[in-house]
Parts: C-alpha cells; structure tokens; sequence
C-alpha cells in the first residue's frame, strides 16, 4: 500500500475538476496536479515547433523531454509563463487530439507519478482514477450537463478577455467529451468504483463540501 492518500477527480470538460480539486487540495494543504495541463502543454509546445500533429514518436518524445515547472500558482514551459495560453479552446482541442495516442500517455506517466508527495494528493484529469492513480484513497467522477458547462467555461474566458461564444463552447466541449469516451486508450468513463456528483444544479462551495466529506468519511473507515 502506497502511504500518500491521492483524491482522484475525474469528469469531462468544465465540469469543475480543476475549480474543486484545487480547493480540497488548499483546504487539506494536499499537493495539486492538473493532468490536463500536460496534455495542453504538449499540444502548445507542438503547436510553437510546427510538429507533424500524427507523428506519435516525436510528440512521445516532446512530453518525456517537456521543460516545465508548476509553482507559484502558474505554470512556465521553457521559463515561459503559459497559463493563459494552454487555456485556450484550440489547445484543449489539440491536447484532446495527441492524447488519444499510447505513447503520448505513457511518456506522461512518471510524471504524473512524481506529484505523489506528502502529505496527499488532489489531482484532476480523465483517467486518473482509473489509470494513473487505480489505489486512489477516494474517487470522484465529476459531471454536468453540457449547455451548463459550456456556459461555465463562456464565463471563465470572458473573465480572461478570450473571446467565444456559448453555441461554439458547447459544440467544443461535445466533439471533445465524444473524442475522449470513445478512444482506445484511457477513455473518460465512469468506473464503478468512483463515486458520482453530478453538479449541473451545485454551488463550487456545495460540491467542495461534499467532496470533504466523502473523504472524512473514508479516512474513518479506513
Ligand atoms: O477543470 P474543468 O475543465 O472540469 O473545469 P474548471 O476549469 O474548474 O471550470 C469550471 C468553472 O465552472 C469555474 O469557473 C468554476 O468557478 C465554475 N463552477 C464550478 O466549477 N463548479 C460548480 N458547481 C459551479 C461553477
Ligand atoms: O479543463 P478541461 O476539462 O476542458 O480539459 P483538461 O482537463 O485540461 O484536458 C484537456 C484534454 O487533455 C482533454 O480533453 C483530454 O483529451 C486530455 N486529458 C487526458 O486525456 N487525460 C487526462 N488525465 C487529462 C486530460
């Protein structure tokens, strides 16, 4: 038994993965890994060097070699603050893309592994109940409807000074969702061992809630 508890959240896009897991992460003082922003960094760093987008090998090749460092509350490819730009809906489009491929996600592995430190882990993702972290101490499968979550993410880019559209998102968000259930490879799914919150109708405070206390109630149990 690994002796880091990890909370695993899982869900499609916008659902309030990365919004919650970094709440419980601050709220436990729990290391924080936002999976997805490998898989966009991979994709910004392929889109800035004009890679071959179906050439698997160099792109495994870019995510094992990747100059990134989380700190700070930001992140920097190459020294580069880059959180705005790995944001956009073209690079979660493209990371959705490259992320279908094994050995994109295999070269991303022991990365992920890393951010297991004490005291504990929140991390946010598609597979990181399922895949990466499968001894995860509780797991959570995050969902909402998809004109909800498109409306979510329409507020979160306005607030950023991005422009788009709520049709456009939700069209985005749906063609993603179908790309990342339907691959072969660590499809977003809902496994029977996670445990489901659908937040269509939920405040961030009522789902953060919910999730301490699920995980109060496994750690008593345990
Ligand atoms: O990480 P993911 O793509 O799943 O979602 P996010 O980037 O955390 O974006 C979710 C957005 O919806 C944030 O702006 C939250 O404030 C908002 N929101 C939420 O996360 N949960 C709710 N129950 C209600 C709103
Ligand atoms: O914030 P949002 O949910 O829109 O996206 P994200 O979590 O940043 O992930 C961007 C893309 O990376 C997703 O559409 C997935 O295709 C991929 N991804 C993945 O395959 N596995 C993960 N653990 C996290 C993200």
């Amino acid at each position: 038994i690994h002796p880091v508890p990890v909370i695993a959240i899982d869900g499609p896009s916008a659902s309030g993965k990365g919004t919650i897991a970094q709440r419980v992460a601050n709220e436990l003082n729990y290391h924080y890994l936002d999976s997805g922003a490998l898989y966009r960094l991979v994709a910004l760093k392929a889109m800035q060097c004009h890679t071959d987008l179906t050439d698997q090998t160099t792109l495994a090749t870019m995510a094992t070699q990747l100059d990134v460092v989380f700190a700070a509350g930001t992140v920097r490819l190459e020294g580069t603050i880059v959180a705005d730009a790995i944001r956009t809906e073209q690079c979660g489009i493209l990371a959705s893309k490259i992320a279908a491929y094994p050995p994109v996600r295999d070269a991303l592995l022991s990365r992920q592994h890393a951010f297991r430190l004490p005291p504990g882990l929140v991390t946010d993702g598609r597979d990181m109940g399922s895949v990466v972290f499968p001894d995860a101490t509780l797991k959570i499968f995050l969902t909402a409807s998809a004109e909800v979550r498109a409306e979510r993410r329409y507020k979160q880019l306005k607030e950023k000074g991005i422009s788009a559209t709520i049709p456009d998102l939700l069209q985005d968000i749906q063609k993603r969702d179908a790309r990342d259930r339907n691959r072969s490879v660590a499809p977003l799914q809902q496994n029977s061992d996670a445990r489901i919150l659908d937040t269509t109708s939920l405040s961030v405070i009522q789902v953060l809630n919910k999730v301490i206390a699920w995980y109060t109630e496994v750690c008593a149990s345990k």
